[in-house]
């Protein structure tokens, strides 16, 4: 470790930082920042293309739009390209389920589903530029639909099988899906989750729901609505065996996946086909190191972004061979996943913290019991990894040969933005750092002025140049985009995180600077929570905070005031969760719920978010000069108190 190669590409340190010995990696980086167009240009030629860009990049603050004038198609660039090579013979998926079924899918399986489904879907009337909710779990089906809907140039819109009927259904209104397609069930921990009847009182609600499509995975009964709905099975029986690719704008939107901010909505992040595709081929690359052959599985579930970049376009771009699981990851026995990290050799691993925090919790005997001696790379996402974690993970999992990628991302920026790159060069790790942006990723830490902020100061982090990645926008809310992104440090995106670079450069991520919570790596807004709460009968107004929880990382507090003549009881503070968990999932699910007189207002009615979330987390108010501003200390003493007096446990209702 040296200080002697400052020069070396230190292009994105701010003074007073070291810049170690990562020649390749440094060298690239930079260059990539000083010719931008150039570099991704490169990037974007490994891709097949059926017309090039005239333009590398529109940039018209804050929109930006690649690769502008080109074509191509993503189902081609994950499908067809490998039909036409040897891989071919490759297999695409193994998959899983939870009740011990396997199946396997080469590519030209795949190939073959990919055009079938396609059909199924013009069948029903879907069209280039129509949006369709998938409601599916974790079978092949899933990414086979994404694909055959890429593949006509429909717009998918994933809904994590997890969410109940109201969350599926504000995310179809904003859509304004046609077509929702389901299955008769899914397997998790044993038990059925009745997927089908929840998207049918989803659709009840929905005017714009014209189909509901249905693979069959569990063979139960369900309900179907003669004219609406529709089995699969039946439309494959007449489909055709080759849909054509559509060429598509690169500017064309792949998906549009919704995602909590700091407002009760969610934001439907809209994605493009040729700029997705191309970052996250090159991030793939870079930080997986994917070699032909490789056997990668990400745990995700593919109804979050990490699901989409990371389970189906990156992987499936590069010809991968990757493995579906449908379960929960302890079922039946708690070494289920060891089980099948054994049983498929995976080489390269993905998970979340909080996952290996739940291995912890078990201890060492499940992965000790399993053969893993083929695993070379592990990978970390969704949340802070706590250094405790980080070193179990790499004695346990890795057995001390592995090297872990920490990747920092979000689902606007589409794929992998902060991470090592082992494809590149080895770096060296610092357990819970995320250690550097990948090449094209212009990265600051910065203090709420917009200036850099020295080593070892916590900041905002922000990106100062758009990137092949970056969202689209906002589906249907422009306004929304620039508030959320563009307007709190000018010409920075700004991602809503927390960060900090150390005196080696290195950068930690730190957690949420705003409004949204990340519960077992979900990322939930508080304005979400608050707004299902009060659509209890007995609730009148809600309040939610985090306080830190050793498994999950954050864990949901919920504060509420009762409607006039409603009492409070244990029996409501059940209901009230139990509330939250049907109407937006069991992610939703808060561990306190706590009957208070009033919430602590400011005098415009605006909620005292640092009260709550100090009482929540048993914290004093600390520097109450910071605090909302036309709100008196003495105000704010007098609501933290009287809070907490009704919060305290032994106290409370
Ligand atoms: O707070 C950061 C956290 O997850 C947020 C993005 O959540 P979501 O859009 O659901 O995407 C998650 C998967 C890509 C970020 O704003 N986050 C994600 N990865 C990390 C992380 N925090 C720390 N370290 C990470 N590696």
């Amino acid at each position: 470790m040296t200080n002697s190669h400052e020069s070396d590409g230190a292009s994105s340190l701010p003074t007073g930082l070291r810049m170690w010995p990562f020649k390749r990696y440094a060298e690239m980086h930079r260059r990539s920042l000083e010719d931008p167009n150039g570099f991704w240009a490169e990037q974007a030629r490994k891709l097949d293309w059926y017309k090039t860009w005239d333009r590398v990049l529109d940039w018209n603050p804050p929109y930006a739009r690649w690769f502008v004038g080109g074509k191509l198609n993503a189902c081609y660039q994950c499908v067809d390209r490998h039909v036409k090579t040897w891989r071919r013979s490759k297999v695409a998926i193994y998959w899983e389920g939870e009740n011990g079924e396997t199946r396997v899918l080469s590519y030209s399986t795949l190939f073959r589903d990919v055009n079938r489904y396609a059909s199924a879907l013009q069948q029903i009337g879907v069209k280039k530029g129509d949006r369709i909710a998938l409601y599916l779990p974790m079978i092949p089906e899933l990414p086979v639909f994404m694909l055959a809907c890429a593949r006509i140039g429909a717009v998918h819109t994933v809904i994590f099988s997890g969410f109940g009927a109201q969350a599926m259904c504000d995310r179809i209104e904003d859509t304004k899906a046609k077509v929702i397609i389901t299955s008769d069930g899914g397997y998790r921990r044993g038990k059925i989750v009745p997927l089908k009847e929840i998207a049918d009182e989803a659709a009840k609600q929905c005017s714009t729901v014209e189909k509901i499509l249905v693979v069959k995975r569990t063979g139960h009964q369900v309900p179907m609505t003669e004219g609406r709905d529709v089995w699969l099975s039946s439309l494959l029986d007449e489909a055709e065996v080759l849909i054509k690719p559509e060429p598509l704008e690169s500017t064309h939107p792949l998906y549009i996946l919704y995602t909590s901010g700091t407002t009760g909505k969610p934001k439907g992040v809209v994605h493009s086909t040729g700029g997705y595709l191309v970052f996250n081929h090159s991030a793939y690359e870079w930080v997986f190191d994917i070699k032909e052959e490789s056997v990668y599985w990400c745990t995700a579930d593919v109804g979050w972004v990490t699901g989409h970049s990371s389970i189906v376009y990156a992987p499936l771009s590069h010809g991968a061979a990757i493995v579906l699981y449908e379960g929960a990851p302890d079922y039946p026995t708690v070494d289920r996943w060891w089980d099948i990290v054994e049983k498929y050799g995976v080489s390269i691993f993905y998970t979340s913290p909080t996952a290996v925090r739940l291995f912890m919790r078990y201890g060492p005997e499940g992965p000790q019991k399993h053969d893993l001696s083929s695993l070379e790379l592990l990978g970390s996402v969704g949340e802070p990894i706590n250094p405790e974690a980080w070193q179990w993970y790499y004695k346990y999992i890795g057995r001390e040969r592995c090297p872990i990628v920490d990747t920092w991302w979000q689902t606007e920026t589409g794929g992998i933005m902060i991470s090592p790159t082992p494809g590149i060069e080895p770096i060296p790790l610092k357990p819970g750092s995320a250690t550097f942006p990948l090449p094209g990723i212009d990265a600051a830490v910065v203090d709420s002025d917009g200036k850099e902020t020295a080593a070892g100061q916590t900041g905002y982090l922000i990106i100062r140049k758009p990137w092949p990645g970056l969202l689209l926008d906002v589906y249907g809310n422009p306004q929304r985009y620039k508030e959320a992104y563009w307007s709190r440090f000018p010409g920075s995106y700004y991602t809503g995180d927390f960060a900090m670079r150390d005196e080696d450069g290195y950068f930690w991520l730190l957690g949420r600077a705003d409004e949204v919570l990340k519960v077992a790596g979900h990322r939930i807004g508080t304005a979400e929570l608050e707004s299902a709460a009060i659509s209890h009968p007995a609730v009148a107004e809600a309040a939610v905070a985090s306080k830190p929880d050793p498994l999950k990382g954050e864990a949901i507090v919920l504060f509420v005031t009762l409607k006039k003549d409603v009492s409070p009881s244990p029996d409501l503070r059940k209901k009230i969760a139990e509330h939250l968990r049907r109407v937006i999932g069991p992610i939703a699910t808060p561990d306190e719920v706590y009957f208070v007189d009033s919430l602590p207002k400011t005098r415009s009615g605006k909620i005292m978010r640092r009260v709550i979330k100090a009482v929540a987390q048993g914290k004093s108010l600390g520097d109450l000069t910071t605090i909302e501003d036309e709100t008196s200390v003495e105000d704010v003493k007098r609501a933290y108190e009287s809070l907490r007096k009704i919060s305290d446990p032994d106290k409370g209702a």
